[in-house]
């Protein structure tokens, strides 16, 4: 079979996951609680069918045949997350050390495999007794934060080499501070500066840590979710709508992570708002120093916006859609499992981006899938017949190879998902794995594309 789209020797396939999300044994191993617990404990019916974070695919228990399955799906590379609240179950003191053995465990069966592991250190899971001290508004859990990463380093830095501060840092601003989909529910636009700024510091604190230690080829890095935004039209209302929304989602994150500071442009509308968050001095020095080796980038849909064209309501909270309001494009192609825009030139935006103006930063697609809702439709003959996904990641490959081809430092590709896991508030509803899970029995089965990444994986490239 002849291979069209061929890339790099050494790239990386594999896929990614978070330990709220597949783990499961919420409440064993001495694991302390974390805010998805604590919310979900109260709250339960938030969540798609009442289903919380301890039913999950039970990675926690069935990790070793994961891993064989990983293998046998072609993976080279494989990114998890160490769970704050399993490893310091007050999110400060003393270690458990049956997680610490956990995931060493885990680390020594992927090596064992021939799977690189990438670590993530903070995906969405707050330490509950950190959160009741304010989370990342108090400054103080920074520095928490970054004993916890420090003893991961110490701990597993010998045999890991890719590690990373935060997933997503910017969901849990948005889903704690501003939206209402993670605890603690606040809606306050003040606050979530705050909260994103601290973030950035913690970041910047780990790295530096991460460098007083000398980890064979270690690297260190952060995952964005970065969306593309696209304008109606070229009129200069809708341009810098674009603009602004690109500086709110996108570079809030982007520049002082991997350039070392913030946009200017950023800092004027919060100013003129009255929205700066606190800062201390020295800070600006340290998130320079600090910028990321690698960059993970979480790409599933772009962001079309257009001029506002109604005034903000002056009494509600400030907002970053004061600035623009969002556009659907007709004829724009869409996930009909799940509703959301399919735009494969995204991720080719995204890389370009990355070489043009981001120093092109060493960079991978960290995440990128496709959620289905009620995928056991697709069963035939004991196996789901998932096509959609498999054209849907090829689609995106070719954007990437062509990145790639024009020079652009894209290493690899994960997929959002190894298996079917618990998505936060919508639980089970969309389903992204390689191989679907049972959640009364936990069996897992391959689904078509898992067999199809696998002959992609060995033959590095379709
Ligand atoms: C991004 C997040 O990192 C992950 O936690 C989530 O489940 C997926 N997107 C799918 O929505």
């Amino acid at each position: 079979m002849t291979v069209e789209y061929r890339f790099p020797e050494g790239f990386w396939w594999g896929s990614a996951t978070s330990a709220t999300q597949i783990e499961g044994a919420a409440f064993e191993g001495g694991k302390g609680w974390n805010i998805w617990d604590y919310w979900y404990s109260r709250e339960p019916d938030r969540f798609f069918e009442g289903v919380g974070p301890e039913t999950t695919s039970d990675f926690y228990h069935q990790y070793k045949e994961d891993i064989r399955r990983m293998k046998e799906t072609g993976h080279n590379t494989f990114r998890f997350s160490i769970s704050w609240s399993r490893l310091i179950p007050d999110g400060d003191g003393a270690v458990n050390e049956e997680a610490a053995t956990f995931y060493t465990s885990v680390i020594d069966e992927l090596l064992d495999q021939g799977i690189e592991p990438f670590v993530n250190l903070f995906h969405f899971d707050m330490p509950m007794e950190m959160q009741k001290i304010g989370g990342w508004e108090n400054r103080y859990v920074t520095d928490a934060y970054t004993v916890f990463a420090e003893e991961c380093f110490r701990r597993f830095g010998d045999r890991v080499s890719k590690w990373f501060t935060f997933n997503e840092p910017i969901v849990p601003v948005e889903g704690g501070y501003l939206y209402d989909f993670h605890y603690p529910n606040v809606v306050d636009f003040k606050r979530a500066a705050q909260v994103a700024y601290h973030t950035i510091i913690a970041h910047a604190k780990a790295v530096q840590v991460f460098r007083s230690f000398s980890i064979p080829k270690g690297k260190i890095g952060i995952i964005l979710n970065l969306t593309p935004s696209y304008p109606r039209s070229s009129n200069p209302a809708d341009l810098r709508a674009s603009r602004i929304a690109d500086l709110f989602f996108n570079r809030s994150f982007l520049d002082p992570t991997v350039k070392g500071e913030f946009p200017q442009e950023l800092l004027e509308i919060l100013e003129e708002h009255g929205q700066l968050p606190e800062t201390k001095e020295g800070d600006s020095s340290l998130i320079l120093a600090n910028t990321a080796d690698i960059l993970g980038v979480n790409y599933y849909q772009p962001r079309r916006v257009k001029a506002k064209e109604h005034l903000p309501n002056p009494y509600g909270p400030f907002m970053m859609d004061w600035f623009f309001d969002m556009y659907e494009m007709p004829g724009r192609k869409m996930n009909p499992y799940r509703g959301w825009e399919i735009y494969e030139k995204g991720i080719y935006d995204i890389m370009i981006n990355l070489k043009e103006n981001y120093g092109n930063i060493e960079s991978f697609v960290s995440e990128n899938g496709m959620g289905v809702q009620n995928e056991e439709r697709f069963m035939e003959n004991g196996q789901i017949q998932d096509d959609y996904r498999i054209d849907f990641i090829k689609g995106h490959l070719k954007w990437l190879h062509q990145a790639i081809q024009e020079g652009c430092n894209a290493k690899g590709y994960h997929l959002w998902s190894f298996m079917d896991n618990w998505s936060w508030m919508n639980a089970y509803k969309n389903r992204y794995g390689f191989f679907a899970v049972d959640l009364e029995t936990k069996e897992r089965t391959a689904k078509k594309s898992a067999g199809w990444f696998r002959e992609t994986a060995e033959r590095n490239g379709f």
